[in-house]
């Protein structure tokens, strides 16, 4: 996934003397999470600010004249290269950069590299500072809001307060090899198909293992009913990928919370399901990048954790991706 990470203050801007123009704690809190262990993009400038590469995630940054390498540091001179390269297993090794799994790249300023970057970013993170900047000397460039889907997230601050939110394009393409995938999320005029191949997995799975799949279950009504009444109240959410406009792969999060605890002050937590992708479309990354949305997805919930009960298939591709088992994880059937 692609993503871009601004911080911008009401009268959007960005920066001010080769500065950010506040420091307020616990903002830049959500750019240390989001990259570390991924991939941040920066313009010659915000590089030579900081002084040195972010620790624990590989740095790249653009530029016509400067060369920087070195330990998780890469320069390319020009964004569309820094976002190739931030995937290339060549360049990751060049620069020692060992991913902690799904590669995420994160466009991080100034002005000329979100402008370069916008027009193709799956997700912006953008950190709403509630400051007027007066003589600012950068700021963030106009986008098409209706490409995207805004969500708000929490708040925070001291004297100056901010709030997060995220805005995800509504429609992503991809290409692989000789197809070009697009992925979108689920809406109810798919859920006739989405249901039918639900269906037709779990009947896959069940005889597989052997089991009869029960008889009298009238499961296409009750899925129904599901997808209807939680993708109302946002508590259940899906990516899809498609070639063309056939369905080759489908994912999907379910959001349940439980009273809060130390390691998720939320309570809430995903429940990751319906992860299928059509047998001619398989080994082409569409399932990562399905897998990789609906985490996002949990991610902007605000969950602690997600869950799955993996097939033996699906174990490859979450182990890959992350996920770690939970040995004590039991089940209780009535
Ligand atoms: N609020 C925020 O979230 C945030 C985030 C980042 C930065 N900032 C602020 O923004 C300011 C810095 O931004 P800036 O826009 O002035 O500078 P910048 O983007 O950090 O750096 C500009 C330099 O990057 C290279 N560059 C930019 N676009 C390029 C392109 N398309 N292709 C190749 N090289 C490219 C060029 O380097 P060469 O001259 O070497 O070719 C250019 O001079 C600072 O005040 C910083 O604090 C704020």
């Amino acid at each position: 996934m692609i993503g871009l990470i601004v911080a911008r203050s009401r009268n959007n801007v960005i920066g001010k003397n080769g500065q950010i123009p506040w420091r307020i704690k616990g903002e830049q809190k959500q750019f240390k999470e989001l990259t570390t262990g991924n991939v941040v993009v920066m313009g010659r400038k915000s590089y030579e600010e900081i002084g040195h590469p972010l620790p624990n995630r590989l740095n790249i940054i653009v530029s016509r004249t400067a060369k920087y390498e070195g330990e998780n540091l890469l320069t390319a001179s020009s964004v569309q290269e820094a976002v190739t390269m931030a995937v290339d297993a060549d360049a990751h090794r060049r620069a020692g950069f060992v991913p902690k799994g799904e590669v995420n790249v994160y466009i991080s300023g100034g002005y000329g590299l979100y402008k370069e970057a916008i027009p193709f970013v799956d997700k912006m993170y953008i950190t709403e500072v509630d400051t007027v900047v007066e003589d600012g000397d950068v700021f963030f460039p106009e986008f098409d809001a209706d490409a995207f889907e805004k969500k708000t997230g929490v708040s925070g601050g001291d004297e100056i307060r901010f709030t997060r939110t995220m805005y995800t394009r509504r429609v992503q393409v991809k290409k692989i090899g000789d197809r070009e995938i697009t992925y979108r999320k689920l809406t109810e005029t798919d859920l006739e198909t989405f249901i039918r191949m639900r269906i037709n997995q779990l009947t896959e799975e069940y005889t597989s293992e052997g089991r009869e799949v029960p008889k009298n279950v009238d499961l296409a009504g009750a899925l129904t009913e599901y997808y209807h009444r939680h993708l109302a109240d946002g508590t259940f959410v899906s990516w899809l990928a498609l070639d063309g406009k056939t369905i080759v792969g489908t994912s999907g999060m379910s959001f349940v919370e439980k009273p809060p605890y130390f390691t998720c002050p939320t309570g809430r937590l995903g429940l990751l399901s319906s992860m299928f992708t059509d047998p001619d479309h398989r080994r082409m990354g569409i399932a990562q990048d399905l897998l990789n949305r609906v985490v996002e997805e949990a991610r902007d919930y605000g969950c602690g954790s997600v869950w799955i009960t993996a097939s033996d298939m699906g174990v490859k591709l979450y182990t890959a991706y992350g996920f770690e088992h939970n040995g004590n994880f039991m089940q209780y059937r009535f």
